[in-house]
């Protein structure tokens, strides 16, 4: 048997879990490994996409996925550094993202925005980034890929406190244009942090601190105009303040290459010294549980056919309070039931390892978690309820009906259970019926996932008809009849209830507020 450390306080102060936010090929993956490279695994996710020649972790639990070469899954990664335990939850990063990498931010403490020298803020960042300032979420900036040409530092800056009005205050700052990588100024010490190439940054690089004279002699003109502006920023605010920070209005900023394993260990440094452990998590009563409270957990994600050999159905929670055992019987708020967790898991995608304790901000994986939806809590002994994990405002819109008629009860079950798990939300109206219901989604790659499960899980082939919507907007039942008149307007009710009145684009939206301004169209915004 294991000894349990009964101490959950002093284990959640280790611990930091975080999550990165990136449009596609920003070098997630790539950082993900190196962060990988410079810790000591304990747990690894299959959500790692491998690259040839590296470590391989394709998380193919799904063909779709396979034949895509990317990682619809979500997982967590949990790696030891320097005395704490760092948990790395993966954003599922496509073009075509979906509700589930908005969920995944529900279970962090904080996000690392990582952004592409050379493009800047991209849409799916600023998406992401809404969401995480939505929750109060703080912010670390990673400006990635600096070895190669890229944009100004400072004009990076600039678009970020133009763009989504948060503070830059750089941590480092980079000695030698974007593609003449020569190190990083460290701001808070002054000193220079050489920037070595490794063989294909395969090994960590190692890390040498010279002091500025040092660097003057050697670096000249780049060492100068790095004080220079390093000066500059300080004089404008630019300095880290950890208060500010965490009540999210500066984001600290570092310099790296991920591809070349630099900025990388530092970016640990700084997440050890300056983004939050678990702390009292907001209760649906007004209070908090503290992380010394009995265990409780938040389900911030299902997946069903992981395995296709074993057709399971895992809940991913993250411990919000107390010490998880396994075996342990816990309470499903929902229902008040017990639930066995005697299959606990700590890894995800293929390699999956048996969990036996987890402490806050850490990640439980439950097997044959039938009864659990997203955002459902968990908890031993004292009870609480966690707020609801909010749904997102959809995006995409389409009917959908079974490919064989004869089949229909497979395909009410399997659209039902879709809807359960969050895959997709599911619309419906008494004009379309059951037969038809209206599938909406964040992405689009969310109605590939319904559609493949719907024919290889249920057995009901689908067929899928775009609808020409592209905004959709809570209204009361009393303004139904108004805009059920409106043409190219329609108006459906959504699982829990709420009812959507979906518009062509944002334009026919401010006619139909204009022509009727007594209507609610309220948008759909993250609301928890
Ligand atoms: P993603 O998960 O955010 O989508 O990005 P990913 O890590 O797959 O990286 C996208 C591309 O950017 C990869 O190149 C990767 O090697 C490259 N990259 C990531 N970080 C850096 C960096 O710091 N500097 C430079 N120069 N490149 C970087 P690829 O050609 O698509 O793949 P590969 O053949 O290199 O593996």
């Amino acid at each position: 048997m294991h000894d349990t450390p009964s101490d959950p306080v002093s284990e959640a102060s280790r611990r930091r879990t975080f999550a990165v936010i990136s449009h596609p090929d920003a070098g997630k993956s790539t950082l993900t490994e190196a962060l990988a490279l410079h810790a000591r695994v304990i747990h690894e996710a299959g959500a790692v996409h491998g690259k040839a020649g590296r470590r391989g972790t394709v998380s193919d639990w799904m063909d779709l996925e396979k034949a895509r070469g990317i990682s619809i899954t979500s997982a967590a990664l949990q790696f030891s550094y320097k005395g704490a335990v760092v948990n790395l939850l993966d954003t599922p990063g496509h073009a075509d993202f979906s509700e589930d990498t908005y969920r995944v931010l529900s279970a962090v403490d904080a996000a690392v925005m990582l952004v592409d020298a050379a493009r800047g803020l991209e849409p799916q960042t600023l998406k992401l980034f809404e969401v995480c300032r939505h929750r109060g979420i703080p912010i670390i900036t990673v400006i990635n890929k600096w070895d190669r040409p890229g944009r100004d530092g400072l004009e990076l800056l600039d678009e970020i406190s133009t763009r989504i009005g948060l503070k830059p205050t750089p941590l480092t700052w980079p000695v030698g244009i974007a593609g003449d990588f020569r190190g990083v100024l460290d701001r808070r010490t002054g000193a220079f942090i050489r920037f070595t190439r490794t063989a294909g940054g395969a090994t960590v690089a190692p890390e040498e601190h010279l002091a500025p004279e040092v660097a003057a002699a050697q670096e000249g003109d780049a060492w100068t105009t790095a004080v220079e502006e390093s000066e500059l920023l300080s004089a404008d605010d630019g300095d880290h303040d950890q208060e500010q920070f965490l009540a999210g209005r500066t984001t600290p900023v570092l310099f790296a290459s991920a591809v070349l394993n630099f900025g990388v260990g530092q970016l640990l440094d700084v997440l050890l010294d300056i983004a939050p452990a678990p702390a009292p998590r907001p209760t649906v009563d007004g209070g908090a549980r503290p992380v010394d409270a009995p265990f409780s957990a938040l389900v911030f994600k299902v997946q069903a056919g992981m395995d296709s050999a074993h057709r399971d159905r895992v809940a991913f929670a993250r411990v919000c309070s107390g010490v998880f055992e396994r075996g342990m019987v816990v309470t499903h708020a929902g229902t008040r039931r017990p639930f066995a967790t005697k299959y606990a898991q700590a890894v995800f995608g293929r390699e999956r390892s048996t969990l036996d304790t987890a402490f806050p901000g850490d990640v439980v994986g439950l097997v044959n978690a039938q009864a659990l939806r997203v955002g459902d809590t968990l908890y031993v002994d004292q009870p609480v309820v966690f707020p609801p994990i909010p749904s997102f405002a959809p995006e995409h819109f389409a009917v959908v009906r079974a490919k064989d008629t004869g089949r229909y009860k497979q395909f009410r079950r399997g659209i039902e259970q879709l809807e359960q798990e969050g895959v997709v939300q599911v619309l419906r109206s008494d004009l379309r019926g059951e037969q038809a219901p209206v599938l909406a989604a964040v992405g689009p790659m969310q109605f590939e996932v319904a559609s493949h499960r719907m024919e290889n899980e249920f057995s009901s082939a689908v067929l899928l008809e775009p609808l020409p919507y592209s905004m959709a907007r809570r209204t009361r039942a009393e303004d139904v009849a108004v805009l059920d008149a409106v043409r190219g307007v329609e108006v459906l009710r959504r699982g829990d209830g709420a009812l959507l009145a979906l518009f062509p684009d944002r334009w026919r939206l401010s006619s139909v507020q204009r022509e009727h301004p007594g209507l609610l169209l309220e948008p759909l915004v993250a609301s928890a």
